[in-house]
């Protein structure tokens, strides 16, 4: 069984890159393969790990209701036909593998295709020790229930005042949406070294976290994104890496 980190938040709280570093943190520490999953039509946690999705899971079920409706599956179930193709999307990279989910089901759901791909990818990520998930803003994919099930779900937030209510707002869509975890994290991150870390108590007393955790404002992982370098770039010496590596052996311990 795969152990499953689903990282969501508001736009550009820097999720994805969470999830680069853990992904490269999990790799560092020997705890690979890891599988990681970009759930963002938008996002780029492809180009972030140093890697290129061309075909992603969305393209495959297209393909599967176009092939269909033209007969163009004949001879092959499709089923199989998915399957193969799935595993011609991942990418396979050292100590990782990536799969992009592309653009979300239209209206009008091709439920055949849906269920193939959420079985295919149950099976997939059963091969992994660790599957990390960049989400789109918002918890519409966890709401999809495309992963089966969560166990770490980490929100992630800025340190504002406003920041801190968006992270209390989206733990209560979760429990609205019933969107099931074994354990919760809230990840504040870009926390300016001149100011001091907000006060979580009223927000912890509402929102029942496993696990807090601060991350700083790096002035060499904000350049890093400017000049559009990989997350393997980053030493691990760096703060936010560092403050990440300190983070994962409380999780997996
Ligand atoms: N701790 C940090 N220090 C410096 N820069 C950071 C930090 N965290 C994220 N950034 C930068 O902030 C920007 C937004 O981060 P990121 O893309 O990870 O956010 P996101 O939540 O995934 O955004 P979106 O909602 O658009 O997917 C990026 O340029 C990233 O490099
Ligand atoms: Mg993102």
């Amino acid at each position: 069984m795969s152990y499953t980190v689903a990282i969501t938040g508001k736009g550009g709280t820097g999720k994805t890159t969470i999830a680069g570093l853990f992904v490269t943190g999990l790799v560092a520490a020997g705890r690979a393969p890891v599988l990681a999953v970009d759930a963002d039509p938008n996002s780029c946690l492809d180009a972030v790990l140093g890697v290129n999705a061309a075909s992603t899971v969305g393209s495959v079920r297209e393909e599967a209701r176009d092939g269909s409706s033209s007969g163009a599956l004949k001879g092959m179930a499709r089923a199989e036909w998915i399957d193969l193709r799935i595993a011609e999307s991942l990418v396979e990279a050292d100590g990782f593998d990536l799969i992009a989910m592309g653009r979300p089901e239209g209206p009008g759901c091709y439920c055949y295709a849906n269920n193939v791909l959420k079985d295919v990818l149950g099976r997939l990520a059963s091969n992994y020790p660790y599957t990390v998930i960049d989400n789109e803003a918002g918890l519409e994919n966890l709401s999809r229930r495309i992963v089966r099930s969560v166990d770490l779900l980490v929100l992630a937030g800025d340190p504002s005042r406003r920041g801190l209510e968006t992270v209390k707002r989206l733990y209560g869509l979760a429990v609205d949406m019933k969107i099931s975890y074994k354990k919760l994290a809230i990840i504040i991150n870009r926390l300016r070294s001149d100011s001091t870390p907000p006060d979580l108590g009223p927000l912890k007393s509402e929102v029942p976290a496993d696990f807090t955790v601060f991350l700083p404002d790096d002035a060499e992982l904000a350049e890093l994104a400017e000049r559009g370098g990989s997350m393997w770039e980053l030493s691990r010496g760096n703060r936010v890496a560092a403050a990440v590596d300190a983070f994962l052996p409380e999780v997996f311990s």
